[in-house]
């Protein structure tokens, strides 16, 4: 009897050093298991680190490409309205009544954005019209009118050629922003909705502008005599549409206005 609880007891410590040793060597799996999480979470935080810092380093230079592109621009408008006398806040302001116009024509935001942008270009053909003629202080003769007129087609020809969708769209506005809707504006007398929408916008925009503003040849209009002139040439000089978004919007026009005044 003894003989067999000997036996007994002797299997019981078998088992209990076989589990030990089991227990031990699962203990040192875990713990090696845990080493190699550790490590391999270690690099995939320094691999998800290293693309934050280049994802930051590529926002970056797409910002800078961004801002360049847009001072580039602005400052291509400026060069246009400087040669003629005007100010650089003019087409800043041209600049925002566009993207009003645009929004509220109903515009994809992207456009209205990029509309902001590439209206400020709509004079830069200026930079080819002669000094005598483009600072004449009175009236154009017909040549001169004639000359004059010109910077239409001219700033389409040096913006046309581009691949950039802003300086395309910039191209569009240069050509068009003297067009009329009742068909009497040039370089090509389009009428209506031939007249691409860029033109339009700009045309509006360009015009209460201008009109509020004085200029070697015209001291400043009175608001009075803007929104009369206004009223007359809906669906004449102007898509009536827009002239009904203008009125309809007025305030934000004048607030634009009254926060970019010429200094
Ligand atoms: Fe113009
Ligand atoms: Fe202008």
């Amino acid at each position: 009897m003894e003989l067999h609880e000997n036996k007994l007891i002797a299997e019981i410590e078998k088992l209990k050093l076989d589990f030990i040793k089991t227990t031990e060597k699962l203990i040192k799996d875990v713990k090696r298991q845990d080493k190699i999480m550790t490590r391999s979470d270690k690099r995939q935080q320094q691999e998800y680190d290293e693309l934050q810092s280049k994802f930051a380093e590529v926002e970056a230079l797409q910002k800078e490409i961004e801002d360049t592109q847009k001072e580039v621009v602005f400052t291509m408008g400026a060069i246009g309205e400087s040669r003629s006398k005007e100010t650089g806040n003019h087409v800043k302001r041209v600049a925002e009544y566009t993207y009003l116009l645009a929004k509220y024509s109903g515009l994809p935001e992207k456009e209205c954005e990029m509309l902001k942008q590439a209206s400020p270009m709509h004079d830069i053909g200026k930079v080819a019209i002669p000094d005598a003629v483009l600072n004449k202080p009175g009236r154009f003769d017909e040549d001169e009118r004639r000359i004059m007129d010109t910077h239409a087609q001219l700033g389409f020809d040096m913006l046309q050629s581009s691949s950039r969708p802003l300086l395309k769209m910039a191209a569009t506005v240069a050509y068009e922003h003297h067009e009329k809707w009742n068909g009497t504006g040039y370089p090509n007398k389009l009428a209506g909705e031939d007249i691409h929408i860029y033109g339009r916008i700009t045309a509006l925009a360009d015009v209460f502008d201008a009109l509020g503003s004085a200029r070697v040849y015209k001291p400043a209009w009175d608001d009075e005599r803007i929104f009369k002139m206004f009223k007359e040439e809906r669906g004449e000089h102007f898509d009536p549409n827009l002239i009904d978004i203008f009125f309809d919007k007025l305030d934000e026009f004048l607030l634009i206005r009254d926060s970019m005044k010429d200094v």
